[in-house]
This record gives structure tokens, sequence and C-alpha cells, in this order.
């Protein structure tokens, strides 16, 4: 079935990213890729202003730019302490990224995140055609669909997690599990980055719940579910443009000219304690100290705008990373080098591309990641005749469809690190292009409109999408 098919297509999502602003370095690769979807669609996309009000009104600022409708609300303070920086921020995200110990479970969190659901569906519910299709995006929101359900909403509407979707036992420990999967029957179609997400959300249906699963048919009583691992890429065709762009031309001299005569080591992560950064600084420095031959020939740019500073976790991270790359630094620098460039900013994309085709590896280590658009974006921005080599954490959805051309490693091992570093650097031009091009075929076959594609199509009703 076609997307043209489609009436109108409402996504809704926490964050709204108008696409005119999609060239802000700050932006997560998810805002990035929606933009990008609504470029192809007629509809709109719903969410938070990202604004404070005194008092929910439900008030919808409409805007429109190149073709595409956003419709945003502004929230409370306290809706944004419970529902954004609480249950999303600090229950949800640590335990979908298997970090049980960083998560907190607070009663209220749970209330706050369920009220502004209900005042996301009271606002949005007006808006909604009989014919529209309904797409909700990510963590946020996922007691959305059956908010909608219970206010009569009988469109088909979808679900998709940005997300990993953490085992069974660790899933366990959210004292609201039960309910918040319950919840997820009232969608049509669920889609997840991986099989393995999949796989552990399609576990603890069936276990703690007693679904059945036939295919990729999900049952729990009267409820009928079409899940599926349907993984993001990016707009390549837009990031090799942009990669091409004076702004990136600029930046790739400027990099190189900064460099004299060293390689490169890019890392583009939002400051989070899941893209393992600690584990990263500590195998550069366990480079550093063995491989004391290698030491002088490179450098690490590490970029990493801060996120989510409201958060606890998300301070304490800041701390440590400032403390560390300090300690390198003072470790190993010289008059004329420093190990580590850490840069607390974001850059526009066109910018980023430069840097990327300037770095002779990409280092992309994260404990736990849904996907990974950084390390998608690093094997579009490479020059086909000299590309650099990426270094992938395992544990990152985007290592499914790399594997054939990244070096994985373990990213809580600082010696595969360490290992992986020097291997790149002594890599071959060949086995270089060898590797690069197994990635770029996966990158641009499967890039945003092969996933957006997919999905619509699943959530059109055409079931043998997905298998
Ligand atoms: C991840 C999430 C997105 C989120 C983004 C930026 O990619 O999957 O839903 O928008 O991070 O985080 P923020 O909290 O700033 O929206």
């Amino acid at each position: 079935m076609e997307c043209h098919s489609l009436s109108r297509l409402i996504i809704i999502s926490n964050r709204v990213s108008a696409p005119t602003d999609s060239n802000s370095g700050a932006q997560g690769g998810l805002a990035v890729a929606l933009a990008a979807a609504l470029r192809e669609y007629k509809g709109m996309w719903f969410g938070w202003s990202g604004e404070t009000t005194d008092h929910f009104t439900g008030h919808i600022n409409f805007q429109r730019a190149q073709g595409v409708t956003t419709a945003t609300v502004d929230l409370e303070e306290q809706d944004i302490d419970e529902y954004y920086n609480g249950y999303a921020n600090r229950t949800l995200w640590p335990l979908f990224h298997y970090r049980i110990d960083l998560a907190e479970y607070e009663r209220g969190f749970a209330g706050g995140y369920q009220r502004v659901n209900d005042r996301f569906a009271d606002t949005v519910r007006p808006l909604i055609d009989p014919d529209d299709v309904v797409w909700i995006q990510d963590y946020h929101m996922f007691p959305l669909g059956s908010s909608l359900r219970a206010r009569g909403c009988k469109n088909r509407i979808g679900f998709f997690l940005h997300i990993p979707w953490p085992p069974r036992r660790l899933l366990g420990v959210l004292p609201e599990a039960a309910e918040l999967v319950r919840h997820l029957f009232d969608y049509d179609v669920i889609g997840f980055h991986t099989e393995e997400w999949l796989e552990s959300f399609c576990d603890y249906a069936i276990v703690e719940l007693g679904a059945t699963l036939d295919g990729h048919t999900l049952t729990l009583g009267e409820r009928v579910l079409h899940v599926m691992a349907d993984p993001i890429g990016i707009d390549a065709t837009e990031f090799i443009e942009a990669s091409h762009s004076p702004t990136a031309r600029l930046a790739f001299r400027r990099m190189r000219d900064s460099a004299v005569g060293r390689d490169m080591i890019v890392g583009v992560d939002r400051l989070d304690y899941s893209k393992g950064l600690e584990e990263r600084f500590l195998g550069y420095e366990r480079f550093l100290k063995t491989y004391p031959e290698e030491r002088k020939e490179v450098f690490l740019l590490q970029i990493a705008p801060p996120s989510r500073g409201a958060v606890e976790s998300y301070q304490k991270i800041r701390a440590a990373l400032e403390g560390m790359s300090g300690r390198i630094n003072g470790a190993f620098a010289d008059v004329d080098w420093v190990p580590i460039r850490y840069v607390n900013q974001g850059y526009p994309r066109d910018q980023l591309a430069g840097i990327y085709r300037a770095a002779r590896i990409g280092l992309v280590t994260p404990l736990r990641d849904g996907m990974n658009l950084v390390a998608k974006e690093y094997v579009a921005a490479q020059d086909p005749e000299d590309p650099g080599v990426l270094i992938l954490s395992r544990f990152a959805g985007a290592a499914t469809q790399l594997q054939g051309g990244a070096i994985l490693i373990n990213p809580y091992s600082a010696e595969e690190i360490s290992d992986a570093i020097v291997q790149a650097l002594k890599m071959p031009r060949d086995e270089r292009i060898t590797r690069w091009r197994t990635m770029m075929d996966n990158v641009v076959n499967e890039d945003v409109v092969w996933w957006r594609k997919r999905f619509t199509q699943a959530l059109m009703g055409d079931a043998k999408v997905g298998e």
C-alpha cells in the first residue's frame, strides 16, 4: 500500500521541531529524522512546545514551515518536573537503558506522566479527523494511545520506540510495568529498532501478561497488536549533500589545519550516561598508556552538548567528564599537543559533516542505545577514496546493520577500545574502503525513507511489512 493513500499523518512526540530548525546540532537524531519524514507527508506534528505556562489551558500554537504544520502546547512547571524530568528521564530512560541503579521510582512521577499524557490526549483529540492515521513516538508517550481510545479515537494508531526495550526481569523493577505494557495493546502497530528490543517486549507480554504470539501478531484478550523491528536510518542524500556544502568544506579544512598532521578521533553525543563517555575516556586513556609511540600522532575531539541538565544524574556525568578530561589532559599533554579536546556545545549538521569527514576514526561507544544515528552520519560523511574507520559499540542498535564494516567493541572494556583505536590507525586504505562500502550500502538503502515507509505501510494494515 502506498503512503499517499493516507488521508493525513498525525505525528505526536514530546519534542516538536519544525523543518527549518533541523540544522541545530543540539537536536537528537529522532527530531532530525521526523523533520525529514514530514517533508514528504501532509499532516501535522503535535507535542510539547518546550515552554512553561502558569495554568495549562490546552491552547495550541499552530505554525507552518516548508509544508509542515506543527501544533504545540505549553506545560505547567509541575508537569515538566513530574512527566519530563521525572518519569520520562529519571525513571524510564535509565531503566530502559539497563541502568536500574540510576532509575528513581516515585508515584508522583508516574501520576504526573499519566496526567500529561491525558492532557495531550484532550488537546490533540479534536484535531484528529476520522481518516487520519496517528503515529506516536517514544517513551514520553507510552499511554497516549490508551488515553486517545478512552476519548473515542478509533483511528489506526501506531507507536514507535526509539530507545531499547529492557529484558523482562529488568522491566519487572518498574512498579507500573504491567500497566504500561497493557496500555500498549491499545495501539495497532508497535515498532522497535532491533529484533532484540522486539523480543524483550514480546517476552514480557507473553510471560507476565499471558499474551500469545503468532508471527508478528501479539494477542491479549480482545486486542491484537502488530509488532515489528524497523531500524531507523538517516536522510542519507541530505547528509551526503551536507558533507559537500561550503560550511562542511570549511569545517573540514579548519579541522585538518588544526590537526597539524595528526589523526583525529571524533565522538559526538548528547551528554548522557547511556553514551558511555566515561568508559570511552578510560579506553582512550588506556590507549595513551599502552601505546606511547602512537600517542602524539592522534587526538580525540569529543563534542558533547549538555542535555537534561535539571536531572541530577546528568549533572553528575557532566562533572565526572570535566574531571576526567582535565585529569587525562594534565597527565599526558605536552606544550604542543593536548590529547582530548572536550567541547560542550552542539554544531549545525553541515559543520558536523565536515568534522566527521576530517576524522580518521569515529568513536561511537554507547553502553546501550536504541539505534545511534551518529554512527550512520559518520559513515555518510566519509570520502569514498579515503574513508575513516567506525569503532562501534556492540550494544548500539546500529551494530546490527553496520557490523559488516565497523570494528565492534564492548564499551565496558577499556582494552577493547584501546586495541580498536590502534587497529583503526593501522588499517590499510583498501580495507578501510571495503569496510566503508559495506556500511555505506546499508546507510543508503535502509535510510529514513525506507524506515518510515515500512512503518506507515504496517500502520495502514499491511501485516506483511516487517516480516
Ligand atoms: C533521544 C530520545 C528522543 C529525545 C532525544 C533528545 O534521542 O529518543 O526522544 O528527543 O534523545 O532528548 P531531549 O530530552 O532533549 O528531548
